[in-house]
């Protein structure tokens, strides 16, 4: 089949902000012990960090991690895992049903962020607690006063503040689930005025407030609105969190999960924007898509994991080839949303639904992983838009699917399209416009013929990306995810 891209160099989408390729670790399962920090592991540093995850962290390039949760925040009291290794407290973790050491918290981890060339984005408890310990918190980590958590810093070891510059005000609060939900007028509220207080604690900090855990609650909207209402002048984004999976094993249906997450995108972007005129504000609430990914190959093997074990194999997902393109798709529309999402985090990046796996043998590399680091890579600089004339499918929930997803940005010397060709038996032959004066250099290939295959310790390159031949006629292979690179 035939698909056209045209390029429209003069109407670009956006400047990409960096944090779009961010990434998550929670005090959950093996993402700390045993993923970032193995004291007794071969390759561990003088704090205990895996050397070997630090450089593929390295590799991926990260440019902010979001900390310590997730669903684990909101039960957690931060100055557990300050002070002492040898006196911190050892809890029950209500969150995730696993008994926490506390042997890291956010001392050690803002000098892993600092090892690993990345930010922290951190997350204070709105559950079990609120503003006071959250402006302690900030405190404690951003300033230079002679003031009690300052100063309990210092006595920690660590004189000059550790500078994080991104908040969140707690996470999914919309949830049954989480510890201490509270309903949006609750959350509101408590948001709000935690906000104030951190902000006058430090000035130069920018804060998300929690927006929606998936478009498919049933408070989505209404949760926006009122958040929006009441705290639209204390807090910079909102956030949005979605995982997708095929549940049903309808691989068609499957690999078109991106369309949800523009639509969600979209939809969000539209309420702040209602919000901003309902209130005549100069100001624009723009996203953070702070927890992304596929996850649902492992929720039945962990509703075996014993109660209050500790850094238990949970939520450690084997992602297979299809899985790739899903989290390629879902890049792609990051990429040509980013004039509103200006944060996203990869949900999560150590053998927690992660790209990044660790065994005592080494680490290995999920089919998730390869994406991700082209988009991390080579998607630096300005989304440029793009017109595509693709075939298209219809599935079980959507019409017209294109079988073609692409966009382009602009890297300064080259342009970079990133395309997923959906379809699981043609190839696309691809007719570009607007590409005046540009060579294509380069045109790397994630595919397989089994959609299902995954990676492993033992058989750690099954998955991998390869450069395919350049020549004037490009060719998008059937259910392939492609980096074409052009030089200006
Ligand atoms: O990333 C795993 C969990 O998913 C997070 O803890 C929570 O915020 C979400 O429900």
């Amino acid at each position: 089949m035939k698909a056209k891209i045209t390029l429209s160099k003069d109407k670009p989408i956006s400047e990409i902000d960096r944090r779009l390729y961010g990434s998550f670790i929670e005090h959950l399962g093996r993402a700390v012990y045993g993923g970032i920090y193995q004291p007794d592991h071969p390759t561990a540093d003088d704090m205990g960090f895996r050397k070997d995850v630090l450089d593929l962290v390295r590799k991926l390039g990260v440019p902010i991690v979001r900390y310590p949760g997730g669903n684990f925040v909101s039960g957690y009291n931060w100055e557990d895992g300050t002070g002492p290794k040898d006196q911190r407290p050892k809890k029950l973790e209500l969150a995730w049903g696993t008994v926490e050491t506390n042997q890291v918290g956010i001392d050690e981890f803002q000098e892993w962020a600092k090892r690993a060339d990345t930010d922290v984005m951190m997350a204070v408890n709105l559950g079990t607690r609120g503003a006071d310990e959250a402006r302690q918190l900030v405190e404690y980590c951003n300033l230079d006063t002679d003031t009690y958590y300052a100063n309990m810093r210092r006595k920690n070891g660590f004189d000059k503040p550790f500078g994080i510059k991104l908040w969140c005000l707690g996470n999914e609060m919309d949830g049954p689930w989480q510890i201490c939900h509270l309903t949006a007028a609750e959350y509101a509220r408590k948001a709000c005025e935690t906000a104030k207080l951190m902000k006058w604690t430090d000035g130069s900090i920018e804060l998300v407030a929690c927006g929606s855990s998936s478009l498919y609650m049933p408070t989505f909207g209404e949760w926006e609105r009122t958040v929006l209402r009441e705290c639209y002048d204390v807090i910079d984004y909102i956030s949005l969190h979605n995982y997708y999976g095929n549940r049903e094993n309808d691989t068609a249906s499957y690999l078109a999960s991106s369309v949800n997450m523009d639509k969600f995108i979209k939809t969000v972007a539209g309420i702040c924007d209602e919000i901003k005129a309902e209130k005549n504000s100069e100001k624009t609430v723009n996203l953070s898509f702070d927890e992304w990914n596929v996850w649902f190959h492992s929720n039945e093997a962990d509703k075996k994991i014993p109660r209050w074990s500790y850094a238990p194999r949970q939520l450690e997902d084997i992602y297979n080839f299809e899985d790739a393109l899903v989290v390629g798709s879902l890049l792609i529309t990051l990429i040509n949303n980013s004039d509103r999402v200006k944060i996203a985090c990869l949900a999560q990046l150590v053998n927690v639904i992660a790209p990044i796996m660790t065994e005592n043998e080494g680490c290995w590399l999920q089919t998730i992983f390869y994406p991700f680091m082209h988009a991390s890579l080579y998607g630096r600089g300005t989304a440029l838009s793009t017109e595509v004339e693709s075939p298209a499918y219809d599935t079980k929930d959507l019409k017209d699917v294109p079988y073609l997803t692409c966009t382009a940005v602009d890297n300064g010397d080259t342009v970079t399209v990133f395309a997923v060709n959906r379809s699981l038996e043609d190839a696309i032959e691809l007719d570009l416009a607007g590409f005046d004066g540009m060579k294509l250099i380069s045109h790397t290939v994630l595919t397989c013929d089994d959609m299902k295959a995954t990676n492993s310790l033992t058989d750690p390159d099954n998955i991998k990306p390869e450069e395919a031949a350049v020549s004037d006629s490009i060719t998008l292979g059937a259910h392939s995810w492609n980096v074409l690179r052009f030089k200006k």
